[in-house]
């Protein structure tokens, strides 16, 4: 007993989400989209097909589609006064601390979807929310680099769009890479939903209050920039920098394992894969593919991390704990090919996962039995006790 709380030890928090969304099966590396397998969408769909899939549960017809996409690309554009938002950041913010804080402040400006169980403004919060992000996320990237922002065009695909957002100066045209932006649009669609991850259910959590929607989606990108999350693909980069040489490999390895503080294989393992993340390996094969096109098939950080995954899936060490290459293992060598700086890989991921965040809020509030998450605990505090007066302590 612990006083006035007897403690049950059989309690357990049945915190057991329903969702028709994504189906997971860790053991057998299966990642299905609204039943789709994900290696079938990154072949042969589109991000914005995806996101019609994702939000609606069935692939879009040809008319459905065009008017879903002309409707993505008529929200593209910010409110003139979110760009005052940007002068209060240094240019040495990190872009997920901007991120964070200005899709949150879309609820100061966004009173039109408001009523949560109004589908309508569910639908309107969703395509708002998957338009916006890539300009936010273009715009947080040229306040660090201290250049103008650039308007979206209505004329370009959402990844295009994004490139040339990024990427486009008043001094030059910006050609767009169709590789470039091809590469991009498959990292979107594989970031694009996984289940109850940490940010995903972070969105529900915060949603299941009745809060405003772009709030939800504010906790969400700040759950995802952790380095066990979304922070991963950065961390990835960055462990590759410090390793620097294949020759350094086998000594960063034993550090790993003998778990010297703070030492992780970034872009290893994961709470659900006990087998290879599919994404990761439509990742590699598109690293290839893309550095490739690009003419930087021997860029050294490929070479490093197929080293580095060759001695992970040959060591007892790995395979016993089954650890894999997870999504963030190769994703940070495509964005880097595509001239994205490390500290945007991250939101990057939260671009693509937008849509994901958005399906689990509409699914949430569209669902009339949703009650407010509310986890328990085990208490393992002082048992109960009396007052006692600072002059007897
Ligand atoms: C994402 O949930 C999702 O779906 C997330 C995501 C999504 O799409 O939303 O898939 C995206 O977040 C992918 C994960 C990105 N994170 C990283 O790559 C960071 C490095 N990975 C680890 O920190 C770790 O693998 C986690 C956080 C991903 C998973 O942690 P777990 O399942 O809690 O694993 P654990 O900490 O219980 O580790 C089990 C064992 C431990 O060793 P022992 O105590 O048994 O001796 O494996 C070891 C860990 O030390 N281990 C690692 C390791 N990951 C786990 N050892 C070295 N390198 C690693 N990366």
């Amino acid at each position: 007993k612990l006083g006035i709380f007897t403690y049950d030890p059989g309690f357990t928090s049945t915190c057991s989400t329903k969702s028709a969304i994504t189906y997971i099966d860790g053991d057998e590396g299966v990642l299905l989209y609204r039943g789709y397998p994900v290696e079938q969408l990154a072949e042969k769909s589109s991000f914005i097909e995806v996101c019609y899939l994702t939000l609606h549960g069935e692939l879009p017809s040809a008319t459905q589609l065009a008017e879903f996409d002309q409707s993505i690309r008529r929200h593209t554009m910010l409110n003139e006064s979110l760009r005052k938002f940007f002068d209060g950041f240094n240019y040495d913010a990190h872009p997920m601390a901007m991120m964070t804080g200005v899709v949150g402040s879309l609820s100061a400006f966004y009173h039109d979807t408001t009523n949560n169980k109004d589908p309508k403004h569910r639908e309107i919060f969703a395509h708002r929310m998957i338009a916006k992000i890539p300009t936010i996320a273009a715009a947080v990237y040229k306040k660090t680099v201290g250049q103008p922002f650039v308007y979206p065009k209505n004329d370009l695909d959402y990844s295009s769009n994004l490139l040339r957002m990024m990427f486009a100066v008043p001094a030059e045209e910006y050609e767009i890479n169709p590789v470039a932006a091809k590469a991009l649009d498959v990292l979107f669609i594989l970031h694009a939903d996984h289940e109850q991850n940490a940010s995903t259910s972070t969105v529900r959590m915060a949603g299941s209050t009745g809060t405003n929607p772009y709030a939800a989606i504010s906790s969400g990108i700040a759950a995802l920039w952790g380095p066990s999350h979304g922070g991963a693909n950065e961390a990835v980069l960055e462990m590759l920098n410090e390793i620097g040489d294949v020759k350094h490999v086998p000594a960063f390895m034993q550090k790993v394992k003998d778990k010297v503080e703070g030492v992780r294989l970034m872009g290893f393992g994961h709470r659900v894969y006990k087998n290879f993340d599919p994404r990761a390996k439509i990742i590699r094969e598109q690293c290839h593919k893309v550095l490739k096109a690009l003419g930087k098939e021997n860029d050294p950080k490929m070479e490093l991390a197929l080293k580095l995954e060759e001695i992970a899936l040959n060591d007892d060490y790995f395979k016993q704990r089954k650890l894999y290459p997870n999504v963030d293992f190769y994703s940070g060598i495509i964005y880097e090919a595509l001239g994205i700086p490390v500290n945007m890989f991250t939101p990057m991921f939260a671009v693509g996962r937008t849509v994901g965040w958005c399906a689990h809020w509409n699914e949430m509030t569209a669902d009339s039995t949703t009650r407010i998450a509310r986890p328990r605990q085990v208490y393992t505090g002082a048992a109960v006790r009396d007052y006692t007066p600072v002059a007897q302590r």
